[in-house]
């Protein structure tokens, strides 16, 4: 049996011509300390990222015999993938999954090149090409989040579009690119579907072949060592020669370590999505309910926490500059800083910049996680020196904004959640009638309070409501009663100290 299964196997060899890739790749060496050092383990992470991209290619295309691309049906047809087909939850959630980690993977890898240095000379292109492959594969995440078709997908371009829409000059006109319209509608549903199954995967497959070419014909980058700069001159031949003295192969000397990698990174997707299940899809998209940020998968909720937070003097260096140049900077690195030092001992700002990137993206990840997409139940009650001189009604307002949880979703004056609107914006638009009725009826994600409070709670808490509303838009420098600026505040705050009387 084996040997008639050898035997078949050398027919398709011999016939196909692949024994001369056989042999090249059987006889291609790498060098030496990848095959012995513990450092190996960190050289893994690109062909990772090729074998979670076959699998994407496979749970793709089963969810593509499946999904419907169009506004009226993508959502129904998720939920059918998700509670009639047999393992269509599964897949789904595999497919989810398996995106995160080619994020995840992605800036990995990206992480290591640059502590290694491995971008400088010879393999300034591996690294562009690379630079190239990292927007596909956010791309890919971006356009499969519109297919979701739910409200957050949905609103997340709808905020990016008219981010591109800012853009100098082709501005307006990408915009409409992406969006093929004005607003995000059937027609972008079925531009980013052709993106996502055919454009972007075609362009990654043909990235990839290029990538990797680079990486066989530059050769896999050595681990550095401080005190063995990069220099053109001799970099290669001396190269050549470090090869050649380990004899050491890529297989199966470090394929077995790649494989092994892979096979780990295979059994955690299965896992999360075994036990956490598929992504939404969320509520359908609603274009009425304009109030709530929207929340974008994990991979971009950063952007858009910076963008939701930024101070408006940032607002072209967010919104347009940042977006439009960072990719260009970042193919720049290895033109700019090709050659001397690879160690991260000797290039201690590179290991400070891609941890500072780290630190950053986790904290914006962090906070964007918490305010606006849930309540915020750790507001504090009004000091009662804000409230000084203020009418009783208003203090017993205050009183019930606080205890009856208002404060959790809403911000009057200068605290609270920002679950649901801003009440000082609120009086300007709403009637005192309106503003009654949403309170007692409900509206949307708005509790209704008729059987909470009574008639005269409420009357107080729009005496609380238009009062703080009010004080909000004098000057500042009115507007604080004494002993309750934020400095006071903030003093009182502090363990130790008494809190005002
Ligand atoms: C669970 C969070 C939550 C709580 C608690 C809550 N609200 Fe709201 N509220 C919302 C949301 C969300 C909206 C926006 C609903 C919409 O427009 O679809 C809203 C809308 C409103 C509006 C209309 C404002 C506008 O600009 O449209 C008023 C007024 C209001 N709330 C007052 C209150 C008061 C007073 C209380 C306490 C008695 C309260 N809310 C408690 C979440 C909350």
């Amino acid at each position: 049996m084996k040997a008639r299964l050898r035997r078949i196997g050398s027919w398709i060899a011999d016939r196909a011509g692949l024994e001369p890739i056989f042999r090249f790749l059987k006889e291609y060496k790498v060098p030496p300390e990848l095959g012995r050092t513990k450092k190996g383990w960190f050289w893994v992470l690109g062909q990772a990222l090729v074998f979670v991209f076959l699998a994407q290619v496979v749970t793709g295309t089963g969810l593509a015999m499946k999904y419907i691309p169009s506004p009226v049906h993508a959502w129904d047809s998720l939920q059918f993938l998700n509670n009639e087909v047999m393992w269509g939850g599964f897949v789904r959630a595999l497919h989810y999954f398996g995106a995160s980690a080619m994020v995840v993977l992605v800036f990995a890898h990206m992480a290591r090149i640059v502590i290694t240095g491995s971008y400088k000379f010879p393999r300034e292109l591996n690294w562009i090409t690379g630079v190239v492959l990292l927007f596909l594969v956010l791309a890919m995440a971006f356009t499969g989040q519109l297919l979701r078709w739910d409200h957050h997908g949905v609103a997340t371009v709808d905020v990016a579009a008219s981010i591109l829409g800012r853009f100098p000059l082709v501005g307006p006109w990408l915009m409409e690119i992406v969006l093929s319209g004005q607003t995000v509608g059937g027609a972008t549903l079925s531009r980013f579907f052709a993106l996502h199954v055919i454009v972007f995967p075609l362009l990654i497959v043909a990235m990839i072949g290029v990538h990797l070419y680079l990486a066989l014909a530059n050769g896999v980058s050595e681990p550095p060592k401080a005190g063995r700069p990069v220099d053109p001159a001799t970099y290669r031949s001396w190269y050549e020669r470090h090869k050649e003295e380990g004899n050491t192969r890529f297989f199966p000397d470090v394929a077995w370590r790649e494989v092994a990698f892979a096979l780990l990174v295979y059994a955690v997707i299965f896992g999360l999505a075994f036990f956490l299940g598929p992504k939404g899809p969320g509520a359908p998209p609603d274009p009425t309910f304009t109030e709530q940020v929207p929340r974008p998968d994990w991979y971009f909720l950063w952007l858009y926490t910076l963008i939701w937070y930024k101070p408006a003097a940032l607002d072209a260096v967010v919104l347009v500059w940042f977006p439009l140049l960072v990719f260009p900077a970042l193919m720049l690195l290895p033109l700019l800083f090709g050659t001397g030092e690879r160690a991260p001992s000797r290039r201690p700002w590179a290991v400070v910049a891609v941890g500072g990137a780290f630190v950053i993206w986790a904290t914006l990840t962090a906070f964007g996680l918490r305010p606006h997409w849930i309540p915020n139940f750790d507001t504090d009650p009004v000091p009662a020196a804000m409230l000084a001189g203020a009418p009783p009604e208003v203090h017993a307002g205050a009183a019930v904004f606080y205890e009856r949880g208002c404060q959790y979703c809403h911000v009057a004056y200068d605290r609270g959640g920002d679950y649901g609107p801003d009440l000082n914006q609120s009086v300007a638009r709403l009637s005192r009638e309106e503003m009654t009725v949403r309170i007692m009826m409900g509206i949307g994600n708005m509790p209704a309070y008729a059987h909470i409070l009574s008639a005269s709670e409420v009357d107080n808490v729009l005496a609380y409501i238009y009062w703080a509303a009010e004080r909000r838009a004098r000057p500042a420098e009115e507007r604080d009663a004494p002993g309750a600026s934020d400095a006071a505040e903030r003093e009182a705050a502090e363990p130790g100290r008494e809190g005002p009387p």
